[in-house]
């Protein structure tokens, strides 16, 4: 059934593991990385409208671009041509997923878009002709209408579900300033030149971790290959999970290309102990979040 205006939201992830390979022909690297969704969440709502509108909300606003190149503007078009209806859609974005912080923000707000206008035009897809179009939009968008916990190989977009039990409880450090994510890769293969690279795969110490759901296993199981990458562009980073680390976090690592700082917590009264250290030895907006939690979903119009 058509409508004519849907709310979808979509979560922020974190890569618990991203082990990065040589870069291939296509420019891009091949991944083995697990992704781990987390309750911090940007809505995306469709309107019928008049051409193409785009309006943001939230406090990074001024960062997010409102062109073409926005990638839920790029998923609502992507959508019409499949679908053979014209883009007329109003899309607003209430974002608080931090901009460019390597918590897949673009990629959530395209996924969301995806379930959103899917629903708007009554257009009725299923999931492997959407996982099809996240693809082309970017190597996050699929996990972004996946959720939970998942890894993924290639570029990132192969993915399959992992087994994880309970919930995890995560302290975000935000820097003031975003990475790149070409940058970080192109950094990472300066910091790796001549290096012979071994092929990267999940690591089976996380797995296990996941599938017992304990924080004190898979804390020192976090890793994440880009780190370098990133501190070396952003050195303030290291200072960031210093501290965090030094509040006795149970892992700390830079989240997919960062600049943001994820820190494992044991339980929620741990949690707001790292948080007031990096609110006060850090100069960064802090937030909370449990995960995994699920991906895109439409929270009001029809497919609720
Ligand atoms: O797929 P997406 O557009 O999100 O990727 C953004 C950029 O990140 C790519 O253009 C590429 O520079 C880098 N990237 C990569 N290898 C991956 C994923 C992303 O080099 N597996």
């Amino acid at each position: 059934m058509a409508a004519d205006a849907v709310t979808a939201r979509a979560p922020a992830k974190v890569n618990l593991q991203l082990s990065v390979g040589v870069r291939r022909a296509d420019g891009y690297h091949d991944l083995a990385t697990v992704f781990h969704a987390v309750s911090l969440y940007d809505e995306v709502s469709v309107q019928r409208g008049e051409g193409l509108t785009l309006r943001v909300e939230g406090r990074e606003r001024d960062a997010v671009p409102v062109d073409g190149t926005n990638l839920a503007v790029r998923a609502a078009v992507l959508l019409a041509g499949k679908v053979g209806v014209p883009a007329d859609v109003a899309l607003t974005i209430r974002k608080a997923i931090p901009v460019a912080g390597g918590m897949a923000g673009g990629s959530a707000d395209a996924a969301a878009a995806l379930v959103a206008c899917d629903a708007l035009w009554g257009a009725g897809l299923d999931r492997r002709q959407l996982l099809r179009l996240a693809a082309e939009l970017g190597s996050d968008v699929p996990f972004g209408l996946v959720g939970g916990t998942a890894v993924g190989l290639g570029r990132g977009e192969r993915l399959s579900p992992v087994l994880a039990r309970g919930a995890f409880e995560w302290v975000f450090a935000v820097a003031g300033s975003g990475l790149s994510t070409p940058a970080v890769f192109a950094e990472i293969d300066r910091l790796r030149a001549g290096r012979i690279l071994p092929e990267p795969r999940p690591d089976e110490r996380l797995m296990t971790a996941l599938r017992a759901g304990n924080p004190r296993a898979l804390g020192p199981a976090l890793s994440n290959d880009l780190q370098p990458a990133a501190c070396s562009l952003l050195p303030r980073i290291s200072l960031t999970l210093a501290v965090g680390r030094n509040a006795g976090a149970l892992g700390c690592v830079v989240s997919g290309s960062g600049p943001t700082c994820a820190f494992l917590a044991g339980d929620g009264q741990h949690a707001q102990e790292i948080a007031s250290a990096l609110r006060s030895g850090t100069g960064c907006r802090v937030e909370r979040a449990t995960g995994p939690v699920g991906g895109a979903r439409v929270v009001d119009g029809p497919g609720r």
